[in-house]
């Protein structure tokens, strides 16, 4: 019986080292304490021996027992603790990483930015904002506003037609023939949007944005029109920016003038920016042609009107130093994120 006792004590010994998952340690637990285990075996066997010898066997086999039963339990206790640790290792992350992109905030385009700023000038003042429609007809954007086909001033503008009657608009100013024929005066509006031209260089882009302007009313006169303008001048450009009025010519204002903002980067001493001058041109405009009035239905000899029209790339470049108008469609990131 003694020997049957290290048999089993080497044999445990020799098992349990060579035991590769908590699964095998769990069939060595039945093979020798379980119901029907070798171990448990040896204990039903007592009743056999004589009682003389049974105290000692039996004090053999309990501390067999107890010896493997311990085995068993450090081995466990180890196998599953080793398991943890590499799980945790497999499972280890950095918190100390910099965030992905994905999570980076993002941030109104230069133009949208100008464009929400013009509109705020001229809201603040009482103009509302209408929109119009970028496939315009040749009659509200260039016949209506006193540029009959094979006009010279037709020229002034290099269009993308679509058929001969039907183009991209070329200016922001087509609102205005549309506005006058739906709207009875009082009219006080502005209209931000694209435009298309056939151009194409460091200042001038085949698609652009402007912002056309209209006031019709009575006793309208250029007074209103430079008051008006000033004040944008001064929310836009900074409240020390002087303006003058040059002469100029468009076919639906009479007269028609450009305006310029004195060089807010040397404040009139003349720059780079203002090419030496002082001055920025910034817009055109004029008291609104009386044929323009009376062509879209509005009686010419009641009613005056001022327009003007802004460049939005113009203002947003010169707002914020940007030297190429391409720049602004490129959609290059490391140019969009300074706009934050
Ligand atoms: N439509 C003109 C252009 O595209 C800009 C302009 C000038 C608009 C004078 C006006 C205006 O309303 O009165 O060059």
């Amino acid at each position: 019986m003694i020997e049957k006792i290290k048999e089993i004590s080497d044999a445990v010994s020799e098992k349990i080292s060579q035991i590769t998952s908590l699964n095998e340690l769990g069939d060595l637990r039945v093979r020798y304490l379980g119901k029907n285990g070798e171990i448990t075996a040896l204990l039903k066997g007592l009743k056999n021996i004589s009682a003389e010898e049974r105290p000692s066997v039996g004090k053999h086999i309990n501390e067999l027992r107890q010896k493997v039963d311990e085995l068993l339990n450090s081995y466990e206790e180890r196998f599953i603790t080793f398991q943890k640790e590499k799980k945790m290792k497999e499972e280890e992350i950095d918190v100390t990483l910099s965030l992905p992109d994905k999570n980076a905030c993002g941030s109104l385009h230069p133009l949208t930015l100008a464009k929400n700023e013009l509109i705020n000038a001229f809201t603040g003042m009482g103009f509302s904002v209408l929109e119009g429609v970028e496939v315009e007809e040749d009659y509200y954007n260039f016949q209506l506003l006193n540029i009959p086909a094979d006009h010279p001033a037709r020229d002034m503008q290099d269009t993308f037609y679509i058929t001969n009657k039907i183009l991209l608009r070329t200016q922001t100013s087509a609102v205005q023939a549309r506005t006058m024929l739906s709207q009875k005066p009082p009219i006080r509006v502005i209209c931000p949007g694209k435009v298309y031209r056939a151009d194409d260089d460091a200042t001038h882009s085949p698609m652009f944005h402007q912002m056309e302007g209209l006031v019709v009313d009575k006793n309208v006169n250029i007074c209103d029109l430079k008051g008006c303008l000033d004040e944008f001048a001064r929310s836009f450009f900074g409240a020390d920016t002087r303006t003058r009025l040059r002469p100029s010519y468009f076919p639906f204002t009479e007269p028609s003038m450009e305006m310029d903002v004195s060089c807010f980067m040397c404040h009139g001493k003349g720059c780079r920016l203002c090419k030496g001058t002082g001055w920025i041109e910034v817009l055109g405009a004029g008291i609104v042609n009386p044929v323009v009035l009376d062509n879209c239905g509005i009686d010419s000899k009641e009613y005056s009107g001022f327009a003007f029209g802004i460049g939005i790339e113009r203002c947003a470049m010169l707002k914020y130093g940007i030297p190429d108008i391409r720049i602004l469609f490129e959609n290059d990131l490391r140019f969009l994120r300074q706009y934050k």
